[in-house]
């Protein structure tokens, strides 16, 4: 396996009075979209904001492509700033292109994957327009093609979504998506947690500086699920000796078992019984009641 793409170790990072990052660790695997949660003010920016080397920890290490950040590397990253900061009374092509090059681009393949964006995120038409005369949204779509048409190794999404229609929304994630097949490393902030569960297979979760939750999305889902399945089958639950509730839902009957049983009684039951099993998996609670319980405490 190839090294973290970036590791941080116990990194702390205050000002003055307030802790905004204390002791932190976690590994982000080369090719993989790792998502960076929590509620406001928890200290996700800060902790983007170190990762780019824009802050120094106060204490802990962080390591980026397996060393201490090298001013060379800067132009491997690509990275997407909360303040979206391109007001200007440039023109849009010229404006990417121009930042494109800031990241060690020559000018004719600058220009070439300029334009190649532009037109995939359908932003061709307006590549002669004043940035600043663009709405908030398209101002935010352009800064995103500024960051992906340097072609980075790591790009470091803060709330890429945030203020974008459903349209724009899918296609960015599409983008994403396909930058991560092809072995591009993805940090993504965001409160959107039905996203982080379509697009992130690992998590880290920070709450008052503070992790609170770290790995697998799917296995953090099921420790915090109870004792409950989803089945599809034809059975009639009423007489099961395992079942403390039965709910139908959209993916068949979510039942919670009771204290004693675990799902491979039930399955057994459903053997027994004769029933036409479709489908028979253990129910992963959403990411977002996870996140609200865990603010909450
Ligand atoms: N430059 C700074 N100077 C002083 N305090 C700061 C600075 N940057 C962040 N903080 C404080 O650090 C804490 C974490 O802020 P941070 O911006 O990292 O949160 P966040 O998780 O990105 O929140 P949001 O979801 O609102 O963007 C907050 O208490 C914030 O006020
Ligand atoms: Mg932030």
């Amino acid at each position: 396996m190839s090294p973290p793409a970036i590791t941080l170790h116990s990194v702390r990072k205050a000002f003055r009075s307030v802790i905004a990052v204390q002791d932190v660790s976690f590994e982000v695997h080369a090719g993989e979209i790792f998502g960076l949660l929590g509620p406001n003010g928890a200290g996700k920016t800060t902790l983007l904001r170190l990762i780019m080397d824009i802050f120094r920890p106060d204490s802990g290490s962080i390591q980026v492509f397996g060393r201490h950040f090298l001013k060379e590397d800067k132009a491997r990253i690509g990275y997407l700033p909360e303040e979206r900061g391109l007001y200007t009374r440039q023109k849009v092509q010229a404006v990417v292109e121009y930042l494109v090059q800031l990241k060690g681009v020559p000018q004719p393949q600058a220009r070439a994957n300029t334009l190649r964006w532009l037109e995939r995120l359908e932003m061709l038409g307006v590549k002669d327009r004043k940035v600043q005369e663009l709405s908030k949204g398209n101002q935010q779509k352009i800064q995103f093609i500024a960051t992906v048409a340097a072609d980075p190794e790591i790009l470091i999404l803060d709330e890429p979504f945030s203020g974008l229609d459903p349209v724009n929304a899918r296609a960015m994630i599409q983008v994403i998506q396909e930058l991560a097949t092809g072995g591009k490393t993805i940090v993504l902030s965001t409160h959107q947690m039905n996203l982080v569960e379509s697009l992130c297979r690992r998590v880290f979760m920070i709450h008052q500086g503070r992790q609170v939750l770290y790995g697998n999305l799917e296995d953090i889902q099921k420790a915090y699920s109870e004792n409950s399945v989803i089945v599809r089958s034809d059975a009639g639950y009423s007489h099961c000796p395992w079942i403390a509730r039965a709910v139908a839902n959209g993916r068949g009957t979510q039942i919670v078992l009771s204290d004693n049983a675990r799902p491979r009684d039930l399955l057994a039951w459903l053997v027994e019984t004769g029933a036409e099993v479709e489908s028979f998996e253990r129910a992963k609670t959403p990411l977002e009641d996870i996140f609200i319980k865990l603010v909450q405490e």
